[in-house]
């Protein structure tokens, strides 16, 4: 094959990329999305499952929200358990109407790859980039990819790293990067679970034995997540043992986890992590390439979509109106909410887990400042409007009025 041109090359077809091929569609950008992985890889690989309102509103206004609308379950709030009790955070009535959407990562990813297949635009799988190259200059950037068992070249006027947290794209500029990370004595097991779970909303708990999580995917399929150990290995959680701890951190006040055949179980390790900034040159980082939290507060996915909102936004004033302003704000403007998450995340993760290594005056903090949310109107809502996201415009806003 000779050397292929683009407007845009996206590397990596996770929600990032993805959606960021949908919205440069939409804007009659040309792009080719290049994915390491099969489909069916890429499609099975269970992550998050709580979209905010603002993602819902741009899978809408992208024309991929139908199934989404269908199936998507909205909650307008969340328990928190704790000292043997639950209680509700009521985060539609705090937020002046807004709330989550349960619609599983790999429904979202599915959607886009039919959308992107069903336009007939380049989206090829098994296509593992291995270098970038003249990404800092006037003329094109130069992609090096392995595709059908040949080498190929791609030249494209701007490159979107989507690749996530282990791609090519921060490796290449990883001189020119600072980092600020914080790693974490704990990890998740997460179970899927053919089961109708026995919440109406996700419930997070706080227990001496540690942190766990009930969700769900559908009325039909439970989610549930453990704290365990960082190294933790999968031959070490029995399906008894994983049911016996559950129940020990979320039974009581007449409430019991709804047990069923688990259908897969894995563990996720957990970490704060930004790299900025976010654009060298003709070359974007975007999602979990220029940063990641841990899950507690569900943003990661949340993150990426925002990313490339502003992104889309960006490349669209670039090539329909010759005007570079907005990509010149974007990094500036992505990690004024990058940051927002950054605190949000580690504060209800350092709030709701047990540290191995923490003292008992460490725990009656974060004991003191869940009774404190759940008995404080302003502390609820700091919550709440922080779970449910923060509008665009204000993250965006905060950085303005830093100047
Ligand atoms: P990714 O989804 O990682 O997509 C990047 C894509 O790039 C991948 O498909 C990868 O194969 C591809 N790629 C990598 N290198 C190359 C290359 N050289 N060439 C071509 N393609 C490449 N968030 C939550 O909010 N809640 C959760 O419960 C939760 N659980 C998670 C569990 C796990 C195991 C992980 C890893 C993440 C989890 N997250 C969770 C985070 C959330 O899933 C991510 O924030 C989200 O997937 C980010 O999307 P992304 O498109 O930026 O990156
Ligand atoms: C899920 C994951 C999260 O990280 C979270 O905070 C809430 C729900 C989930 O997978 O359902």
């Amino acid at each position: 094959m000779g050397v292929e041109r683009t407007q845009v090359a996206i590397i990596g077809a996770g929600p990032a990329g993805l959606l960021l091929g949908r919205l440069l569609s939409r804007a009659g950008i040309d792009a080719v999305i290049l994915e390491a992985r099969s489909r069916e890889y890429v499609e099975a690989r269970i992550r998050a499952g709580v979209l905010e309102q603002g993602t819902v509103d741009v899978l809408h206004a992208a024309g991929v929200a139908d199934r989404l609308d269908r199936e998507g379950l909205r909650h307008g709030g969340i328990y928190l358990s704790f000292d043997g009790a639950r209680h509700h955070i009521p985060m539609e009535e705090l937020t002046g109407g807004r709330s989550v959407t349960v619609y599983g990562q790999t429904e979202v990813v599915k959607d886009l790859i039919a959308a992107r297949l069903a336009e007939e635009k380049p989206l090829r799988f098994d296509a593992p980039v291995a270098r970038i190259e003249d990404f800092d200059g006037d003329g094109p950037a130069r992609l090096h990819y392995r595709h059908d068992e040949a080498e190929h070249e791609l030249h494209a006027d701007v490159i979107a790293g989507c690749d996530g947290f282990h791609g090519v794209s921060r490796e290449t500029v990883a001189a020119q990067v600072r980092i600020w990370e914080r790693t974490y004595p704990f990890a998740w097991l997460g179970i899927l679970v053919d089961g109708a779970p026995a919440t109406d909303e996700l419930i997070y708990a706080r227990h001496p034995a540690g942190f766990s999580l009930y969700s769900m995917r559908s009325p039909t399929v439970s989610r549930l997540y453990l704290q365990v150990a960082p190294d933790e290995s999968m031959e070490n959680w029995s399906e008894d043992r994983i049911w016996s701890e559950l129940h020990a951190r979320q039974d009581g006040d007449g409430f019991t986890v709804n047990e069923g055949p688990i259908t897969e179980a894995s563990v996720t390790p957990m970490r704060s992590f930004v790299a900025a900034p976010m654009r060298h040159g003709n070359l974007f980082l975007a999602g979990d390439a220029a940063h990641i939290v841990p899950p507690t507060g569900a943003k990661g996915l949340n993150l990426a979509a925002a990313d490339v909102t502003v992104l889309a936004q960006a490349l669209a004033a670039r090539f329909r109106e010759g005007d570079d302003g907005p990509l010149e704000t974007y990094s500036d403007r992505c990690l004024a909410r990058v940051w927002r998450a950054q605190h949000f995340s580690w504060w209800m993760t350092t709030m709701l887990h047990r540290d191995p290594a923490e003292d008992a005056y460490g725990a009656e903090l974060a004991l003191s400042q869940l009774r404190y949310v759940v008995s404080s109107r302003a502390q609820a809502t700091a919550l709440a409007e922080n779970y449910v996201g923060l509008p665009l415009e204000r993250t965006v806003a905060a950085e303005v009025a830093r100047g």
